[in-house]
C-alpha cells in the first residue's frame, strides 16, 4: 500500500461512525484539484510569456516590486488554496491539526522540498525560517572552549548574531572577518575561495557562509568552499540558503555541506513563517534540538526532533508543497534564463548611465537575481525616499559608511520596461 493510501485508510478509520468522512477527504482533494488546474494556466516552458505571469500575483496597482529578496509575494492561486486549507482546518481544528488527514500531505511537502534541495526527506526539517535554522546550530552543535566559529561580514544578521549570542554563554569563540565587498565586481571563483581560505585556522570548527549573500548577490561555489573547509579540518559547514533556494538549482547530497537553512517566503513565494533546514544525516546525532516537547520521544532518531515546537499551522505546510509545485511548473531552466536576461538588461542599463555604479559581480555565473548599485553623490536611502512615494518602486536601500547601495531583487514577472523606468527615475535625481 502506498503512503497516501495508508494515510487515507488511517484517517478514515479515525473518524467516529457516521461522520462525513468521505466529505472531509473530498474537500481536501477538491482544494488540491482546483490548485492543480490553476497550474495549467501558467506560462509554459520552454518559452513562457513572463510578463503575463504578473497576472498571477496580487501586487497593488502602482507598485513596482524589486524586493523579492526581502519578502516574496504569494501567487494568487496559492493564496486561494491556502484559504481553502484554512477553512477546512477551522471546520474541525482538532482533526486537522492533531489527527491523521494531513499526515500524507505533510510528508509530501517534505519530499518535494528534499527533491528541490537535492537531498533525502529524512534530512529536511520544517522550521520557521533561516534565522531559526542558524539559531538551532549556534545553540545545539557540540562546541565549547577552544572552538572557533568563522564567518564573514557578508553573513546576514540572521546567520551571525545567534553565534555571538550563544558563543558568549557556551564558551566558543566567534570570528567575523571583513569580506572585501568592494572587490566584488572583479571577483571570480578563485578570489572568493581565497578570501575564505586566508581566514580558516586550525581552531575553526564551523564555517558559515551564504550561498548567495543579501548585499551584492555573490554566488558562492558551495561545493568547492565546503570541500576546502573540510580539507583544512573544519568539522561543520553551514550554508545560508535564504537567497538561493527557489532561485538557482541546489544539490546538497554528495557535497560536504552539513547544514543548509532556507526561507521559502522569498524565492519560493511560500507563506511567511515557514522554513526549511537541511541537516546531513551523518551529523544529525551531534546536534541538540532547540525546541523540546512531546515529539522528542516519538521522533527520536529522525529529523523531526528538530522541528517539533508544539502546535503549528499545518495548512501553511501544505501550501509550501503547492508553492514548490508552482515554481516547478515554470521550469528550472526557463527560470534561469529569465533571471539572467533581466540581470543582463539591468547591468547594461547601469553601464550606459555614468551616474550609476554597479557593485555586484560582473558575470552572471558569480551573480544572482539580486544586485546592488549606487547613484553617485546621493545616499541610497535618500533615493528610496524619492522613488517610493513618487513611483511606487520598492527596493532595499542600504545606508552606512561601509556599504551604501540600492539593492534590487527581481523575480520572473519583472520586466525590462520596469528596469528602464527605474534607471530613468534614478538618473533624474543625479
Ligand atoms: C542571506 C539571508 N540570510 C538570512 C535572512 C533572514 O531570513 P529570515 O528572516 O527569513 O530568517 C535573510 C533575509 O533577508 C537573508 O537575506
Amino acid at each position: 500500500m502506498n503512503e497516501e493510501n495508508w494515510c487515507r485508510r488511517r484517517f478514515l478509520k479515525s473518524l467516529p461512525a457516521g461522520a462525513a468522512a468521505a466529505g472531509v477527504l473530498e474537500r481536501l482533494l477538491q482544494a488540491r484539484a482546483g490548485f492543480a488546474s490553476s497550474l495549467q494556466a501558467l506560462p509554459q516552458d520552454p518559452s513562457p510569456d513572463w510578463a503575463a505571469l504578473g497576472a498571477q500575483y496580487g501586487l497593488a496597482e502602482g507598485i513596482t516590486y524589486f524586493n523579492h529578496g526581502s519578502i516574496g509575494t504569494i501567487p494568487v492561486p496559492l493564496q486561494r488554496v491556502r484559504q481553502k486549507y484554512l477553512a477546512l482546518c477551522e471546520s474541525n481544528p482538532w482533526l486537522y491539526m492533531w489527527d491523521s488527514p494531513w499526515e500524507a500531505p505533510r510528508r509530501q511537502t517534505r519530499r518535494k522540498a528534499a527533491r528541490l534541495m537535492g537531498c533525502g526527506p529524512h534530512e529536511v526539517a520544517l522550521t520557521h525560517n533561516t534565522t531559526e535554522g542558524f539559531n538551532l546550530l549556534a545553540a545545539g552543535l557540540p562546541l565549547g572552549a577552544g572552538d572557533e566559529v568563522l564567518f564573514s561580514s557578508l553573513n546576514h544578521p540572521g546567520a551571525s548574531i545567534c553565534w555571538q549570542h550563544h558563543g558568549a554563554s557556551r564558551g566558543y569563540k566567534v570570528r567575523r572577518f571583513q569580506f572585501p565587498i568592494q572587490q566584488t565586481p572583479r571577483m571570480g571563483k578563485d578570489e572568493l575561495l581565497d578570501a575564505y581560505d586566508r581566514h580558516i585556522t586550525r581552531r575553526t570548527r564551523v564555517l558559515a557562509f551564504p550561498h548567495i549573500d543579501n548585499m551584492v548577490g555573490l554566488r558562492h561555489p558551495i561545493g568547492e568552499l565546503a570541500a576546502l573547509a573540510r580539507s583544512k579540518g573544519v568539522e561543520f559547514v553551514a550554508v545560508d540558503g535564504a537567497q538561493s533556494l527557489g532561485m538557482i538549482p541546489v544539490q546538497l547530497q554528495g557535497s560536504e555541506v552539513d547544514f543548509y537553512a532556507c526561507s521559502p517566503h522569498k524565492w519560493l513565494q511560500a507563506p511567511k513563517g515557514l522554513g526549511l533546514l537541511y541537516i546531513r544525516r551523518q551529523v544529525q546525532g551531534q546536534l541538540r534540538p532547540m525546541w523540546v516537547t512531546w515529539g522528542q520521544q516519538r521522533w527520536k532518531g529522525t529529523v523531526r526532533i528538530f522541528e517539533d515546537y508544539g502546535t503549528r499551522n499545518l495548512a501553511e505546510v501544505l501550501v509550501l508543497g503547492d508553492a514548490i509545485d508552482f515554481q516547478a511548473k515554470l521550469g528550472i531552466k526557463a527560470k534561469q534564463a529569465r533571471y539572467r536576461r533581466l540581470w543582463q538588461h539591468f547591468r547594461r542599463r547601469v553601464q550606459e548611465s555614468p551616474g550609476l555604479v554597479w557593485l555586484s559581480p560582473a558575470s552572471w555565473d558569480m551573480g544572482a537575481s539580486l544586485y546592488s548599485i549606487r547613484l553617485r553623490g546621493k545616499a541610497s536611502r535618500q533615493v528610496f525616499q524619492a522613488l517610493y512615494p513618487q513611483h511606487g518602486m520598492v527596493f532595499r536601500a542600504f545606508g552606512g559608511p561601509d556599504f551604501d547601495a540600492m539593492r534590487l531583487s527581481l523575480n520572473l514577472f519583472n520586466t525590462s520596461a520596469e528596469i528602464d523606468r527605474f534607471v530613468e527615475a534614478a538618473r533624474s535625481l543625479a
